[in-house]
């Protein structure tokens, strides 16, 4: 598939009203994804963990208009109430899909949207929103043209998604999705994630993740300025090749259920993506005094236990606990005795890999 297939014919006819709902979820990656190419194109592959409760619920309802001015109108609400503060986003979303989706030009939306993590949770609603929104534009879309097919439905959903946030490509389906260009991967595209199409053991199907709030605020850098600084980064092409060569290491560890090397992966992963925002230039750091310590007990915990969790980390100090539900019992109750003190608030929030997107 290439952009221009995603372009599509001139309807026939527009409907005068409607709405759609759906509930997206988040993701975190297994493989990160850091530095990008114009357009939301990636600069290396990536690999994700679908989550289940950590997801936004987005409303669109849509209506045409006579006023037609190159851009949809829009309003945005959030929990009920007006979010204006997100609409620079939005519109620069909807510029951004606008070829692909010309009929949007011609209608009013209100986009209605929630989430089922608390708001300034330190959890980035961007990959969730953008995929809910790309969602009802897609059953919108297929209104027009209603022989679409199933795949092209959610292709094209995670395409849009991708136009809003890069990440936000990997929140449409479940439960592990790939996102980036491939040879090893049959399927893989930069301009859309897919399920992950390799053999995967039963046991990361049911994969948990408990995300520690370790920092509730706002970060100080943003992730398309964390993207950017890969540009002129002196390890950039090294970064970039050891991504592929993850993804690739990653297709036996999957299919065999190796825990021990999953574990390896997926720490070196989440700390090269921190070493990467450290030794750019200007340099940053996001991870708190709180991640360090929860990554300390998780290790001592490990070595002492022999239970097979490990973490991971998103663009942000809070720490995704990676385990197997067989270890469910033990790990919460580390949890609750050991990392909530490192936890703002002691707040933390219990997900697990989910099956993708649903309409509401
Ligand atoms: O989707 P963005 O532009 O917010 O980038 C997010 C990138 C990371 O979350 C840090 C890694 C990833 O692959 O999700």
């Amino acid at each position: 598939m290439t952009e221009a297939d995603f372009v599509p014919d001139r309807p026939e006819d527009l409907p005068d009203s409607g709405s759609s709902k759906w509930r997206a979820p988040s993701n975190i990656a297994l493989v990160k994804y850091w530095g990008k190419k114009k357009g939301q194109i990636p600069t290396n592959p990536s690999v994700s963990f679908t989550l289940d409760n950590s997801a936004t619920l987005t409303e669109l309802r849509f209506k045409r208009t006579d006023k037609v001015t190159g851009l949809p109108a829009f309003e945005v609400f959030l929990q009920g109430q007006p979010a204006p503060y997100f609409a620079p986003k939005i519109r620069s979303f909807f510029e951004r899909i606008l070829p692909y989706q010309p009929f949007i030009a011609q209608y009013h939306f209100e986009i209605h949207t929630e989430n089922t993590f608390p708001h300034s949770s330190g959890i980035a609603s961007s990959a969730s929103g953008m995929a809910a929104l790309a969602l009802c534009l897609m059953d919108m879309e297929k209104s027009l043209f209603p022989s679409m097919d199933e795949d092209f439905f959610y292709q094209k959903a995670s395409f849009l998604a991708r136009l809003g946030s890069g990440s936000a490509a990997r929140s449409i389906r479940g439960k592990l999705v790939h996102w980036g260009k491939q040879d090893s991967v049959p399927g893989s595209s930069d301009l859309y994630g897919i399920p992950y199409p390799l053999k995967v053991a039963p046991l990361f199907g049911s994969f948990q993740d408990t995300i520690l709030l370790v920092d509730k605020g706002e970060k100080q850098v943003s992730s398309t300025q964390g993207h950017g600084l890969m540009k002129d980064h002196p390890f950039a092409i090294s970064r970039f090749t050891q991504a592929r060569s993850n993804i690739d290491a990653l297709q036996p560890i999957l299919q065999e259920g190796d825990l021990t090397s999953f574990i390896a992966l997926v720490e070196s992963e989440a700390l090269t993506l921190h070493a990467m925002m450290m030794t750019s230039m200007p340099y940053f750091m996001l991870m708190k005094a709180g991640t360090l310590q929860i990554i300390e007990r998780i290790w001592e915990y490990r070595r002492s236990n022999g239970e097979p969790v490990c973490f991971t980390l998103d663009a942000g100090a809070n720490v995704h606990l990676l385990y197997p539900k067989a270890s469910q019992v033990s790990v919460h109750t580390f949890v609750e005795r050991e990392l909530l003190p490192f936890c703002q608030g002691g707040e933390h929030l219990r997900d697990r890999v989910g099956n993708g997107a649903e309409r509401c």
